[in-house]
């Protein structure tokens, strides 16, 4: 199993400042060295924090291979086509959310979709689809005729976080508070067994499976179990944890867990 590591939060602190320090970009060696598989980057419309630039220089200068992340957005679309990622995944994007809430509507999106698809792949760039683990999503997904799906983890961190009372690591509502502890574990499995399930139909419909969103150093073992899962992709905890164990220790201790 694979390994993604989504650096945008370094950028997110560089933000905080709105100066050049710390650079994303210097991240590149690191991830190589300590055994990331694959950069990931997230060109949000509103460029809260990874920038044109970054992108430019990251896919210039990276020797793994680069998986930004983006709307369906044609203007995005565009600028994507010209930056020529090895990968594009496509997520839904809400100016107001912190960070992506669920998997595309890929039936309400089918023919955007189906355009920006098209556009990348005569650009010669793989496309995946963030999707949320659903028999019917991934029938439709196998249908555009994408490389890959990611499948959305988000509901899976969320409930396990509650289990284990680490409600610092997660969005939640107000209704899943009330749920028991036997409530919640069969909530956990069941949101497992969904994503198994998922990542087997996504196999069979000649997909590629990626997950991710949530995973920390906590779940991800759940998560890593699932074979028909090639690869992860993961960036909060790992850049959290890097604050306090720098970034080499914090991907060789993910890579550890996920074999
Ligand atoms: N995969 C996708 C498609 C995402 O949008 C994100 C969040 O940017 C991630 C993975 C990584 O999520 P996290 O930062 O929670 O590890």
């Amino acid at each position: 199993m694979l390994l993604g590591v989504n650096i945008d939060h370094i950028a997110v602190l560089r933000e905080a400042r709105k100066i050049n320090d710390p650079n994303p970009l210097d991240a590149l060696p690191i991830c190589k060295l300590s055994g990331a598989d694959q950069i990931t980057i997230h060109l949000r419309e509103d460029r809260r924090h990874i920038h044109d630039n970054d992108a430019k220089v990251i896919i210039e200068q990276s020797s793994l291979p680069v998986n930004l992340e983006c709307s369906i957005d044609e203007e995005i679309i565009d600028i994507v086509c010209k930056l020529k990622p090895a990968r594009a995944t496509l997520v839904p994007e809400k100016r107001e959310e912190v960070t992506t809430e669920g998997g595309l509507d890929v039936k309400g999106s089918y023919k955007k979709l189906q355009k920006a698809i098209k556009k990348l792949h005569e650009h010669e760039i793989e496309v995946s689809l963030f999707i949320d683990p659903n028999k019917e999503i991934i029938e439709l997904s196998s249908k555009l005729k994408v490389e890959w799906i990611e499948l959305h983890t988000g509901t899976f961190a969320n409930v396990y976080a509650m289990l284990n009372s680490n409600l610092r690591n997660t969005h939640h509502s107000i209704k899943d508070l009330e749920l028991s502890k036997k409530e919640l574990s069969s909530k956990l499995d069941a949101s497992i067994k969904e994503i198994k399930k998922s990542s087997k139909h996504a196999v069979k419909n000649n997909l590629k499976v990626a997950a991710g969103h949530g995973l920390n150093y906590q779940n991800v073992t759940l998560i890593s179990t699932i074979k028909e899962i090639e690869e992860l992709n993961i960036g909060q905890s790992i850049i959290a944890r890097s604050v306090f164990t720098g970034l080499k220790d914090a991907i060789i201790d993910m890579k550890n867990l996920i074999k």
